[in-house]
């Protein structure tokens, strides 16, 4: 897990509570502290006959609080000492949330010490609900989940699955990775792009041969997806148009899946509808075949050609789209040569406020690698080389841009008139 800027520093109180999915909390905590959070975990007792306290602060480097009475010399007993937890926490996570944290926290019981810091916080609420055999559907826990949720409290699953007692049924805690996707969610939805709609393009497109051939090219969707949930960290409403790939989708984010370039031009237009950014990071395939076999075509002569022609190029449809103009178009350029030149052209026909270059010929950046080597050149001609970087990184980097743009509303030149 690299750092996300997001989480840098931001104080995060997790709840564990007694459930055989504690275990998976782990990787939580993990995730979090490696991505920079300061992470203060509180433990009910029958958390700590599953998991011990000693794991969770050797993950997170900060001590773990289990004991509501506990003095260890200091004046005050343990509640009243870290009710400065609850006070100082950004978001409190309960997870595992057994159906009876669950019926404590609706009461507002605060009969230990997670319960009682739950109750002396006033941070955004995640509850992570996961239990076994029918307790999730029974109407107790549903009334309480009701009156958590009508309070605030952003509920995260469960999810559908085998619980330990081998019952198939709803009650399975939602993965760490989902979880932190949540967690993102909620932090973020004041961020500077809050109300904001971006629409994030992403992957290869396929243009088929016959039934089961086509051409495409090897973009694996990584930077479009790192766009996508850099702006999710950001506050903003995403809409992401992939190609094939098999990433799942940032948390929060709408996904809609298309396979041609014709598809994914219909999508982003229909999109674009009151949307303020479009991130145009697609590899979309300038070519289809003129006609796609109805038949898969057999081997033949020694030579076979194909009749390609063009697909349309979707930043020139959306230059010509009135109406549904986005204030901050960012596009990208994929050069093997004469990369500032090539892409200084692309910005201008494209009406672009932003272009992203990438030399495509380095095997450390661009189609399929996990970093990539980018420059950043403005509608004003500013050139910005940045140095080999996370894709992550390489997104945060385009949003802060895009984030600059809306606030200075220097960008957003009106189509060209003609
Ligand atoms: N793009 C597009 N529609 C297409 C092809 C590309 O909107 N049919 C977008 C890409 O998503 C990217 C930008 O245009 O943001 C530049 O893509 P690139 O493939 O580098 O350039 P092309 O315009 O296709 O030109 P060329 O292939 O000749 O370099």
């Amino acid at each position: 897990m690299e750092p996300v800027s997001l989480l840098q520093n931001r104080r995060i109180l997790l709840g564990v509570t007694g459930g055989i999915a504690a275990y998976k909390v782990c990787t939580l905590a993990s995730h979090l502290a490696q991505a920079g959070a300061l992470v203060d975990v509180v433990m009910t007792g029958a958390a700590t006959r599953f998991v011990t306290p000693l794991t969770f602060e050797a993950l997170t480097g900060r001590p773990v609080y289990t004991d509501m009475w506990h003095t260890a010399g200091e004046a005050l007993p343990t509640h009243i000492a870290h009710v400065g937890l609850a006070h100082a926490a950004e978001l409190l996570i309960v997870a595992p949330a057994t159906a009876n944290t669950l019926a404590k926290l609706a009461c507002g019981l605060a009969d230990n010490l997670l319960t009682t810091l739950a109750l002396a916080a006033s941070c955004p609420l995640v509850l992570v609900p996961a239990m076994d055999a029918g307790m999730w559907s029974h109407p107790a826990t549903q009334a309480n989940i009701a009156v958590l949720k009508e309070r605030g409290a952003h509920i995260v699953g469960p999810a559908w699955g085998r619980m330990a007692s081998g019952l198939i049924g709803k009650g399975r805690m939602v993965e760490p990775e989902e979880i932190l996707g949540h967690v993102r969610l909620v932090l973020g939805r004041n961020g500077p792009l809050a109300g904001r709609k971006v629409v994030v393009t992403a992957g290869p497109t396929r243009e088929p041969l016959d039934p089961v051939r086509f051409l495409s090219n090897p973009s694996s969707g990584r930077q479009g997806f790192a766009l996508a949930q850099a702006a999710l960290d950001r506050g903003a409403r995403v809409t992401l148009i992939t190609g094939p790939t098999t990433l799942p989708t940032p948390v929060g984010a709408e996904r809609v899946e298309v396979t041609t370039a014709q598809e994914m031009h219909d999508a982003v237009l229909a999109a674009l509808e009151g949307a303020d950014v479009l991130l145009m990071a697609a590899a979309v395939a300038d070519y289809r075949a003129a006609s796609v076999a109805p038949q898969k075509i057999k081997k033949g002569e020694e030579e076979l050609s194909l009749r390609l022609v063009r697909t349309p190029d979707i930043l020139l449809a959306v230059k010509d789209a009135r109406g549904t103009y986005p204030r901050v178009v960012v596009g990208f350029a994929a050069e093997s040569e004469h990369l500032l030149e090539n892409a200084h052209s692309k910005l201008l026909a494209k009406n672009l406020d932003l272009i992203v270059a990438n030399d495509i010929t380095a095997r450390d950046a661009g189609f399929g690698a996990e970093t990539n080597r980018v420059v950043l050149i403005g509608r004003d001609g500013s050139v910005e080389s940045l140095p080999l970087m996370s894709k992550t990184a390489v997104a945060e980097a385009i949003l802060d841009r895009v984030t600059a743009l809306l606030a200075t509303g220097s960008a957003g030149a009106a189509p060209p008139e003609s």
